[in-house]
């Protein structure tokens, strides 16, 4: 299964390289999608070391980012695709809470199928909302994406530095979100800004990106150094 699921995942990562053009809006569901391939890559591992505890939380990540990208877009064939998503990622977590590892790894399976077949689609109809979410899974995830980011730019994949640039951008809408208030909007405006300006920062060149990440990483100490 492990090898079923390596191979899942790269072919999901070439649709994702194949996919959309690169004008900004088109890049951010393959970002989003690569990004929970990477996390079902994680998964897969947390599941091997029977660590249910983390694979749960890797799950509550990956429903996190499937209503993020369930969030781009009301029109019906994008959303019956992204039911199918967002029921696959919620049977890892409720498996992995169960720690049924049989369950898990056949609802990681799902997952990987309906990732890999939402990343051949454009969402064509408004934009929704963005979801409501858990302050601490929302963090967790945040943290894992700059890790992600951190980790590609280390490895002179600036391309892949970006898309993670991009997914912080877009759960940045999701932390402003979250409470009301001016100083909040403020801060979580500001960091959906910096990540939004990494993500389209034109140059490939990982000097140039590593200043513009090092925003982001301040503008997630500036909210932090408040509370
Ligand atoms: C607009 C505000 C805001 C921004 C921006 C923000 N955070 Fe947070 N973060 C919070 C709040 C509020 C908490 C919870 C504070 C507490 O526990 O006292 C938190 C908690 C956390 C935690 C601890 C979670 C736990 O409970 O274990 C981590 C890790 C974290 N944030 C990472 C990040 C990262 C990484 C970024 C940027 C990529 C970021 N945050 C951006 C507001 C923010």
């Amino acid at each position: 299964m492990q090898r079923w699921l390596t191979s899942v995942a790269s072919l999901a990562t070439v649709l994702v390289a194949t996919g959309p053009g690169s004008a900004a809006d088109a890049a951010v569901v393959p970002a989003l999608c690569a990004s929970i391939d990477r996390n079902i890559a994680h998964a897969q591992n947390w599941l091997e070391a029977g660590d249910f505890k983390s694979l749960s939380q890797a799950a509550s990540g990956m429903e996190l980012l499937a209503a993020v990208l369930q969030s781009q877009g009301d029109d019906d064939t994008w959303q019956e695709a992204i039911e199918r998503l967002v029921a696959a990622a919620m049977a890892v977590r409720t498996s992995a809470q169960a720690e049924d590892p049989a369950a898990a790894g056949s609802a990681l399976m799902n997952l990987a199928a309906a990732n890999t077949a939402l990343a051949k689609l454009t969402p064509t109809g408004q934009p929704l909302p963005p979801p409501k979410a858990k302050l601490r899974s929302l963090m967790l995830l945040m943290d894992g994406v700059r890790g992600e980011a951190k980790i590609a730019l280390i490895a002179g994949n600036t391309e892949k530095a970006k898309n993670q640039a991009h997914v912080l951008s877009e759960l940045g809408r999701v932390v402003s979100n979250l409470r009301s208030g001016e100083r909040w909007a403020r801060l979580s405006d500001e960091f959906t800004a910096a990540s939004l300006a990494a993500a389209k920062s034109p140059s490939l060149d990982a000097q140039a990106l590593r200043p513009l990440l090092r925003v982001v990483s301040q503008r997630c100490d500036a909210c932090h150094d408040i509370r």
